[in-house]
């Protein structure tokens, strides 16, 4: 079986093909452009994403060897994400499947994150614990079975990635925030500034908007405003917020340790890249003795691959959908997450 995966959703275009159960091609376009603009600007992301989708999958069916006739299932991001960049992976994947009489499959953008881990070799296993962490969403999952997900937690306010976006941005790094905070932060201590880790009534909820304002206050406090911030400090400001960021998120995966028998814990999504958080997921996996899977980077940030797989499990448990099925912006609005 031969499987094409459109991911659209945001300032990635990616085309992956899954042929027999392996990856043959996953190509991944960024949109680097909005970086001038501070953040993702969604009418110039849905224009990329149309000039380059059609080009990306002629370039992954030729460098698979597959011509076009030949893939059986055509899974799309269908939500959540910006509307308009969705309809532009999600019209086409229903014109190509539709034309050719093929499978079609929308897929949840942020399932296609839950289940990455089984697209490297040592694979999770159910049941297991999955911290989502992206741009836009932070949840703490029990995830049981391809169809059974439990949200354990989830943000208050901001995602994890959000955080580290917005302090990058206050601190003058500028866009995409992760990686350069990471890139700030290496080698600094961390005690700088000892940032307060916010406590929500759920105990499996996070919450970023505390640590995000202490940080402000803290360089009003010290510095008046941040462009007066020394170079030096600006390092030792970065590594404490990623310290404490970290440690919001890690803080509650150990909770979860605690209470609940799993298999496997998996890191996934956009900030699962962060050097910090990875090693202080795996000391927990070390602590608690249990299988950890992380994706590699490739399959981190959004990537079409994770979007193909997620499309074939669908399938494979027998689920179908129609050419009505819609675009949808949030992720309640069609999700196996209960
Ligand atoms: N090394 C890193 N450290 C921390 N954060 C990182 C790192 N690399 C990337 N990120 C963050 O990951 C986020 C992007 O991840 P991803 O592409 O999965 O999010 P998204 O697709 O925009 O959101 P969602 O998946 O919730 O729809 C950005 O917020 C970015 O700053
Ligand atoms: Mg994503």
């Amino acid at each position: 079986m031969n499987v094409l995966g459109i991911e659209s959703s945001c300032d990635e275009t990616s085309v992956a093909i899954i042929s027999d159960d392996k990856l043959v091609a996953n190509l991944i376009s960024s949109q680097d452009f909005h970086e001038k603009y501070g953040g993702v600007v969604p009418e110039l992301s849905s224009r990329a994403h149309l000039q380059i989708l059609l080009p990306l999958v002629k370039k992954a069916l030729a460098g698979a060897n597959i011509s076009s006739d030949q893939i059986d299932l055509v899974c799309a991001t269908a939500g959540p994400g910006l509307i308009g960049a969705l309809l532009v992976g999600l019209s086409f994947a229903k014109g190509f499947a539709y034309s050719a009489k093929k499978i079609f499959i929308p897929v949840n953008h942020i399932e296609g994150h839950i289940y990455s881990g089984f697209l490297m070799n040592d694979k999770p296993e159910f049941p297991y614990l999955c911290l989502v962490v992206s741009g836009g969403h932070t949840l703490l999952l029990l995830v049981e079975s391809d169809t059974e997900i439990k949200k354990l937690g989830t943000t208050i306010d901001d995602a994890a990635g959000e955080a580290f976006d917005k302090i990058s941005k206050l601190l003058g790094f500028g866009y995409p925030g992760g990686p350069k905070i990471q890139e700030a932060a290496l080698n600094q201590r961390t005690d700088y500034k000892d940032f307060p880790i916010a406590q929500c009534k759920n105990e499996y909820d996070f919450s970023f908007s505390g640590l995000k304002t202490s940080v402000l206050r803290f360089i009003q406090k010290e510095y008046g405003e941040a462009s007066k911030i020394p170079a030096d400090h600006l390092q030792l400001i970065a590594a404490s917020f990623q310290y404490s960021a970290v440690r919001a998120l890690t803080t509650k995966v150990e909770k979860a340790l605690q209470n609940y028998d799993v298999s496997s814990i998996s890191l996934v999504g956009g900030v699962a890249a962060n050097k910090m958080l990875r090693e202080e997921f795996q000391k927990l996996s070390v602590r608690y003795n249990k299988k950890m899977v992380v994706p590699s980077l490739e399959f981190c940030g959004d990537n079409g691959a994770m979007i193909a797989y997620r499309g074939l499990r669908l399938h494979q448990n027998g689920i179908k959908y129609g050419f009505d099925f819609n675009a949808f912006p949030s992720l309640a609005d069609h999700t196996f997450i209960r």
